[in-house]
């Protein structure tokens, strides 16, 4: 495999940053996550988009233009002979001596890996996949894609040790937020498609932002707020999305099933959606 690192493509093997990295050191960067099919970017202006405004709210210049960086990205995918899969970019403040406060000398440093991900199934027949609760303990910037994930991956550990696939949070007030690395969607009891909006407490999704169109085009009565844990609880359907996870019905809730135990009926549709975008 090979990997990009600062302008140069080497063997992941031999890939590395030195160790006084800021984004090693302090967590001082930004990444991105894109799932490429056949070689196109799914979703990919929204995530160049929000790539840039990660960027900009903690300062960072851009390393090169949106135009380099697809190259870069499709040299990577063709190197790696790669077409549908996953691409990891990382962005940090770059190599600087040891001091909390931003260095004079502004050189980001700017890496690449990417996997291969099997298409995704026709369907979701068969699926399913548990989830459990819990408080959030993230920091209050969560809409920038920050590449400190301590927390996520504690949450993401604790739901791996109780056999769960993810991590659902919930903030102070009850309300959840989002995944430990996804959006969650609930149809209520009312038959109402929820997603909380958009704040400081969750990451702007581009599978997300994506899917409302598949959610209008479906006709789905929709409201775009959040929910409770109760209500969570209470769901007819309760799903995830991500760019790494397409659309994922969670039939488990701590232990107990979600409505009927199954994939629901909407999430089985926005899949579908989904799929009809990737071909
Ligand atoms: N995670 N919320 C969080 C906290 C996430 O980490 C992610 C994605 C999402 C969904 O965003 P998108 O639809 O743009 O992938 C929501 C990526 C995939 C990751 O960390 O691997």
């Amino acid at each position: 495999r090979i990997a990009y690192v600062n302008g140069r493509y080497v063997k992941l093997a031999e890939a590395s940053v030195n160790i006084e990295d800021r984004g090693y050191q302090f967590g001082d960067g930004i990444y991105e996550v894109f799932y490429a099919y056949h070689g196109r970017l799914i979703d990919e202006a929204l995530h160049f988009a929000r790539l840039t405004r990660s960027r900009g709210e903690i300062g960072l210049a851009a390393p090169m233009s949106d135009a380099a960086l697809r190259v870069v990205i499709q040299e990577l995918m063709r190197r790696n002979r790669v077409g549908t899969g996953l691409i990891y970019l990382q962005l940090t403040r770059g190599v600087a001596p040891r001091d909390h406060a931003f260095p004079a000398a502004r050189r980001p440093a700017l890496t690449m890996t990417v996997r291969p991900k099997p298409a995704p199934p026709e369907g979701l027949a068969g699926w399913h996949a548990a989830a459990i609760t819990l408080p959030d303990e993230r920091w209050g910037r969560c809409d920038i894609k920050s590449i400190n994930l301590l927390p996520n991956a504690l949450a993401r550990e604790a739901a791996k040790q109780a056999g769960a696939l993810e991590a659902i949070l919930f903030d102070t007030t009850g309300m959840v937020t989002e995944g430990a690395s996804s959006s969650i969607w609930i149809v209520g009891a009312d038959n109402v498609l929820r997603t909380r909006a958009l704040d400081q407490r969750v990451l702007p999704g581009c599978t997300r932002a994506a899917l409302l169109a598949d959610v209008a085009a479906e006709g789905v009565t929709f409201r775009e707020e959040g929910f409770s844990v109760e209500a969570l609880r209470g769901a007819r359907e309760v799903f995830m999305t991500s760019a790494t996870s397409f659309v994922k019905p969670i039939t488990r809730l701590d232990g107990a099933p979600v409505g009927n135990g199954a994939p629901g009926l909407v999430a089985s549709r926005l899949y579908t959606r989904y799929l009809a975008r990737l071909k």
